[in-house]
């Protein structure tokens, strides 16, 4: 424990900053550095590679946008391991009192960077016309999504991160903050990006084949190479979607957790039906106290989760609005929306889990269909599904008491039946004789 505290250099006062043998040995330009603790620990190790572009206003009103790779000739003053309250900075200076900080935080299992960028508009290198003269600081979540703790992080693909003016395009990374014992870790955090390298293709080859049906569909149309938007398919899938998981965080903390196959069912001239490929399936949104919003968007679909807490003495949370909006073409947007759900329904602090295949009616030309659905979208607690509360259908053991008893309550009333049937024939044969 108490390696692990210096390493991070929580307890330590005087924090030194000492760098590998010099930047000369390193690729040109790209950032290569440890930062390291008085017991010369490595605490944050960054290797990357930073284009830097930036839009500014000109003398002459209109705007102008200066692009450079962040240089090799820098100065690393301010860099530090950190202290009990935070976590350890990698500070960069450069040219005329540009600064470029990436500050690590953790929380439970996971750690994540902001960048802060600093840029002076009275260099008259980069900027020599700019309207405004003065410094201008931007920040940005790096890497964009939170990083499983001992583990490096590495991203071959171009990241782009924008704020305000600026974008920065990183490339080439690996890094690793809060080493354990000053080593690097042998398990990486690959970026999403270098994931979808391979979905990429898969995405590209399902519209294509898109494309190809769609020819086959219509032999007269002429074979169009790169189609813009090629034609939703209207054929109804067969297989269920695939089921994925999808998470949000605030200030990287998991806040909301969600596992589910989606299946999009568009009632029109033609049926609409659309499964959504976890593999290309981004989710965004926001939680909150009372309410959370889960979006998830595959290609050209996009559907809103909406849960609310409810105004009850014991705090229950239930899927309140819905919004579908699927891109069918250039100038055609199919959109509903329902502001008066109350679908899955639990309390907070447990998670809603539903086995069966659902169909939520948004709209009547408008239904979800969900498949091996988990959630929790308020009071996830360690990046954890808590207990689930189960939908109706699963509960085959509310069924199985309700088939046996409707057996009995038949077997009961054939019983009663037979021997009334069975009195009257033997009054009747009395009265006869
Ligand atoms: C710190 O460690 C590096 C490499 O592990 C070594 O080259 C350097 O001399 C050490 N510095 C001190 C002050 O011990
Ligand atoms: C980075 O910027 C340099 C110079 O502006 C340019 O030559 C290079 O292509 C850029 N690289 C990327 C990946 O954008
Ligand atoms: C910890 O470090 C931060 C930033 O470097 C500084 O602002 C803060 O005062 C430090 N806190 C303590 C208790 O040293
Ligand atoms: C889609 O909705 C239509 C109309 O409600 C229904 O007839 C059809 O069975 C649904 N298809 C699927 C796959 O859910
Ligand atoms: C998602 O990716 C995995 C691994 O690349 C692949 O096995 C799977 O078939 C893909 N799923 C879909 C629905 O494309
Ligand atoms: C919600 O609860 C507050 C008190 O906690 C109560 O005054 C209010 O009437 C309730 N609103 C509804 C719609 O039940
Ligand atoms: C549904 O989403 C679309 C697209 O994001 C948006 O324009 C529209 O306002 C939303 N509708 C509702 C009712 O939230
Ligand atoms: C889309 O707009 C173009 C002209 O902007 C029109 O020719 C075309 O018919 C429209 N398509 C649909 C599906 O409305
Ligand atoms: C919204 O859903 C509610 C409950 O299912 C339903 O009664 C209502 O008709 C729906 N609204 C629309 C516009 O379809």
């Amino acid at each position: 424990m108490d390696a692990r505290l210096s390493l991070f250099g929580r307890f330590l006062f005087p924090l030194a900053l000492l760098l590998l043998d010099g930047s000369v040995l390193f690729q040109t330009r790209a950032l290569d550095v440890e930062v390291r603790d008085e017991d010369n620990m490595t605490c944050l190790y960054a290797k990357l590679m930073v284009n830097i572009s930036i839009k500014y206003e000109t003398q002459e009103d209109t705007y102008k946008t200066v692009a450079f790779m962040l240089p090799s000739a820098l100065r690393y003053d301010g860099s530090t391991c950190g202290n009990e309250t935070s976590g350890p900075m990698l500070a960069v200076e450069f040219g005329d009192e540009h600064s470029w900080v990436i500050s690590f935080a953790e929380k439970a299992d996971i750690y994540q960077g902001i960048i802060t960028f600093t840029y002076n508009t009275n260099d008259a290198q980069l900027f020599p016309d700019a309207k405004r003269m003065g410094l201008v600081t931007v920040s940005a979540n790096y890497p964009p999504e939170a990083v499983k703790l001992d583990t490096v992080y590495s991203c071959r693909s171009i990241e782009t991160i924008e704020s305000d003016n600026v974008v920065q395009e990183i490339w080439d990374v690996t890094l690793q903050a809060f080493l354990d014992q000053g080593a690097q870790s042998n398990i990486e955090t690959v970026c999403d990006k270098d994931i979808v390298v391979t979905t990429t293709v898969i995405s590209t080859m399902r519209i294509t084949a898109l494309a190809v049906t769609a020819a086959a569909n219509t032999p007269t149309a002429p074979p169009t190479p790169e189609p813009p938007l090629p034609p939703l398919p209207t054929l109804v899938p067969v297989e269920p979607p695939a089921t994925g998981s999808y998470s949000l965080s605030d200030h990287s903390v998991t806040c909301l957790l969600a596992t589910l196959g989606l299946q999009l069912n568009i009632s029109q001239k033609v049926p609409l039906i659309i499964n959504f490929n976890p593999n290309t399936t981004v989710a965004s949104g926001s939680c909150g106290s009372q309410v959370s919003v889960l979006t998830l968007t595959d290609d050209r679909c996009k559907v809103d989760f909406v849960f609310a807490v409810k105004n009850t003495t014991i705090e229950r949370f239930s899927l309140t609005e819905v919004n579908i909006t699927v891109i069918e073409s250039k100038n055609a947007t199919l959109n509903a929306a329902n502001r008066s759900l109350d679908y899955w329904d639990a309390t907070v602090g447990s998670s809603y889990m539903c086995r069966k295949e659902e169909t939520l009616a948004v709209t009547p030309g408008y239904k979800l269909n969900i498949f091996d659905l988990k959630v929790q979208p308020f009071d996830v607690k360690d990046n954890q599904y808590a207990t689930a509360q189960e939908c109706l259908l699963d509960d085959d053991a509310v069924l199985i008491p309700i088939v046996v008893g409707a057996a009995l309550a038949a077997l009961i009333v054939m019983i009663v039946v037979a021997y009334v049937i069975g009195r009257r024939k033997s009054y009747a044969g009395y009265q006869t004789l």
